[in-house]
């Protein structure tokens, strides 16, 4: 177990944000990644509030059924929730971590006209501001770690990425995996995306990985709809550096992660 310094930067629309510190260890599902939360605020006895409630409501009761799904408030077309679970991952697993994710924004987010918070296996985001059905590479949480490699490991991890990128389009889910040699790498697009747009999304974040982890042998970025992430087999997590991000603002993070390989 290491302790690290990260740091994120987040969408101009979700500026506040902030914090974390990862769980335990044994499969951390429902460890922190990054989480965000709009500047505006609502009021708590606004119709925005009951509006809020109820997608996430809804976005909790769904998860023990789909690993996507999105949800518009009763009251304002425009207030939408949505959750993305990891979708090779059991049903069981993608409600534990939705309901640990809705219960980070409540504390992380809590009066935000918009959040978003990413946990090792799911991903939950409400908010007012259009984002459903958008495409988005914004950067929003990259590190590179492991004990570093060599030009070998490169290769593989070049050839890992690149069938990610290769991989067919996913029916329902946009899970991909994809392995060379010892390197392991998968992704996870957010199911609003279609299947073109959750596909150049993945090859942004491979491009992301390849071009900012040098010798690294475990990586991982977040994009504003999908992430990637790539290991060494048997080799655990992320020993060494965090890398910072340049547009929007940036945020400190403290991440406590651990070999859960
Ligand atoms: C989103 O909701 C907040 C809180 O009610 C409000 O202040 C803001 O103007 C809304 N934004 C849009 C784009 O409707
Ligand atoms: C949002 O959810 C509705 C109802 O389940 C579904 O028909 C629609 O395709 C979803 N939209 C997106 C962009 O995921």
């Amino acid at each position: 177990m290491a302790t690290r310094v990260a740091a994120a930067t987040l969408l101009p629309v979700l500026s506040l944000l902030l914090l974390l510190r990862a769980g335990t260890c044994a499969d951390d599902y429902s460890a922190f990644v990054y989480a965000g939360c709009s500047q505006g605020r609502y009021d708590a006895a606004s119709q925005y509030a009951s509006g809020v409630d109820s997608v996430l409501t809804s976005v909790a009761n769904s998860a023990p059924y789909a690993p996507y799904a999105n949800f518009t408030a009763p009251s304002d077309s425009s207030l939408v929730g949505l959750y993305q679970c990891r979708s090779d991952l059991p049903a069981s697993v993608c409600s534990g971590c939705v309901r640990s994710a809705i219960n980070r924004l409540s504390s992380l987010c809590g009066w935000a006209a918009g959040g978003a918070v990413q946990l090792r296996a799911c991903f939950v985001r409400y908010g007012n501001d259009s984002f459903l059905g958008k495409t988005d590479t914004a950067v929003l949480f990259k590190k590179c770690g492991g004990t570093p490699g060599d030009a070998g490991g490169v290769a593989m991890r070049d050839s890992a990425l690149g069938a990610l990128v290769a991989a067919a389009a996913p029916e329902g889910g946009g899970y991909r995996a994809g392995g060379s040699g010892a390197v392991q790498a998968m992704s996870q697009c957010v199911g609003d995306l279609s299947a073109k747009a959750c596909s150049d999304c993945v090859t942004a974040a491979t491009s992301q990985l390849k071009a900012g982890c040098g010798y690294a042998t475990a990586g991982e970025v977040y994009l504003g709809k999908c992430y990637a992430r790539f290991w060494a087999n048997g080799g655990g997590g992320f020993s060494s550096s965090a890398v910072r991000h340049g547009f929007g603002r940036v945020f400190a993070l403290v991440l406590k992660e651990c070999n859960c390989a």
